[in-house]
């Protein structure tokens, strides 16, 4: 039966005949095979007895080939591994050519490797960060479920634009070259495959909402898609998004919410993901070193995650925050991109890295922002200008999560809708929950692959989604 490498670093095996199937990493003095397959960031070393192997054998054992040995499991001979296996039989599954393959047992650049994503997760740093992916996504499911929510899966297809931002990607079936149109020459929609004009989701809160009025807790992690021409390290046009919509949760339990949240399945990937985050950091503080020092982050990886889950968030209104960013030095001496004047600025980046980065120096909490840079569905505080909204922001990162108590009055919210020209009749079933039964409720989207990016310290969003979607770009 086939182990794992992962299995077989255990050295609970020694002695043993074992199997192993894997993919070679590098071969050396004719004898020292280290081979990875997958289970872990380790390779474990097979000691080929080469005066009894074939020359025409050995010369297949190549960077990339797939391999099956059988063997002794023994103490390490040499230096650097605990245990290896002492080869008693090989066989090449799967020549790879070594004059083609393209991941070379030397550092590539990450330009380089994104135009081989099909292979980059064969390199150690995207193995790790892809199982750290795969760990974070399974302690957001283990989150949520053992604090009693339920997950809900809403629609990828919809009529309706959450964000009121126009950024959507429409979905139709009709053919392009040749589009019905109106008597008023529009799209005719009514013969479109839904009867009507749909586009990728830009996010499930709408729904989860009328779900979490029956339900009570809920969330949803799924693909989100933006159609947004940023081409920055922190945008992509399809990131998975995690939201959870609490009944009866007001603002205060929002945040509540979003800091244990985000404190436990950092949590959870420290106690179980020390050898990928032991060489994800290793690999981050050489990469820092190599800056000059004023640029130079002052944590290292391990250390900035613990940090996170030891302290709290830093909670500030939007009206502090504004004052701190106008008072600041990088914004009298015009040193920002964006120059804070007044207040009912929308902050950027630049804005969220000072507070975190410099002022706070810990996760900040940013409430109470002004109601006309945030979305229709916002609760609307009692001084008339500004909504119950909140965005957690990152060292690093930036905001990492946008949420808000939701507007539960009917009459408020129909205002709303109307001065942001959001169409009452698409969302009839939305401004149900608030004729049936409406109720105090909060909700937040934590944008997953920024996550990814805070705990494996990597710099650029493409490297931690497998196959990155962004504008001029979906290969693979
Ligand atoms: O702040 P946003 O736009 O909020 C919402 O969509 C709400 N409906 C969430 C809710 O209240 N249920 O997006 C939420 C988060 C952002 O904070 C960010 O982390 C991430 O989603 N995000 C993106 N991540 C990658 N690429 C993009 N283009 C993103 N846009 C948003
Ligand atoms: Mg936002």
């Amino acid at each position: 039966m086939r182990t794992t490498v992962k299995e077989l670093l255990k050295g609970e095996k020694k002695n043993q005949e074992v199997t192993l199937k894997g993919w070679v990493r590098t071969f050396r003095a004719k004898r020292f095979i280290a081979i990875n397959d997958g289970s872990t960031i380790n390779n474990i070393q097979c000691v080929v007895d080469f005066e009894n192997t074939d020359e025409s054998l050995l010369k297949r054992i190549t960077t990339g080939a797939a391999i099956h040995v059988n063997g002794t499991l023994i103490e390490s001979q040499g230096k650097g591994q605990s245990v290896e296996i002492e080869v008693t039989s090989l066989e090449i599954l799967g020549d790879s050519n070594p004059d083609e393959y393209p991941i070379q047992p030397k550092k590539h650049s990450f330009e380089f490797l994104r135009e081989n994503a099909h292979l980059r997760v064969r390199t150690n740093t995207f193995s790790a960060v892809m199982r750290l992916r795969s760990a974070l996504s399974f302690a957001v499911h283990k989150y949520f479920t053992e604090n009693g929510f339920y997950n809900f899966h809403a629609p990828i297809i919809t009529g309706s634009d959450a964000e009121g931002a126009g950024e959507m990607f429409g979905v139709t079936n009709l053919d392009l070259n040749n589009i019905p149109k109106t008597e008023e020459n529009n799209i005719d929609y009514k013969q479109d495959f839904f009867g009507k004009e749909t586009n990728l989701t830009v996010s499930g809160q709408l729904e989860a909402e009328t779900y979490a009025m029956a339900l009570g807790k809920v969330y949803t992690f799924g693909p989100t898609f933006r159609a947004e021409n940023s081409n920055t390290t922190r945008h992509l046009a399809e990131f998975w998004m995690i939201e959870p919509e609490v009944a009866f949760n007001d603002l205060n339990d929002n945040m509540d919410l979003a800091e244990d949240f985000i404190q436990e399945v950092l949590r959870y990937v420290l106690e179980h993901c020390k050898d990928d985050l032991a060489f994800l950091d290793a690999r981050l503080t050489k990469e820092e070193s190599a800056k000059p020092m004023a640029q130079r982050s002052d944590m290292a990886l391990i250390e900035k995650l613990e940090f996170v889950t030891k302290n709290n968030f830093k909670r500030v209104s939007y009206t502090e925050a504004i004052d701190i960013l106008r008072n600041c030095k990088p914004n009298k001496k015009k040193k920002f991109q964006y120059i804070i004047e007044e207040w009912g600025a929308d902050l950027q980046s630049e804005h969220e890295r000072y507070l975190v980065e410099k002022h706070f120096k810990c996760p900040v909490i940013l409430f109470d922002y002004p109601a006309n840079i945030k979305a229709f569905y916002m609760r609307m505080n009692d001084d008339g200008k500004t909504v119950r909204a909140m965005d957690v922001l990152f060292p690093q990162i930036g905001e990492i999560v946008g949420g808000s108590q939701r507007e539960e009055r009917l009459d408020v919210l129909k205002e709303k809708m109307k001065a942001l020209d959001v169409d009452e009749k698409e969302l009839w079933w939305y401004l149900d929950t608030r004729k049936f039964g409406t109720a105090v409720h909060s909700g937040f989207g934590l944008g997953f692959e920024r996550l990814v990016l805070f705990a494996t310290g990597m710099s650029n969003i493409r490297d931690v989604i497998p196959y990155p979607r962004t504008p001029q770009n979906a290969e693979f």
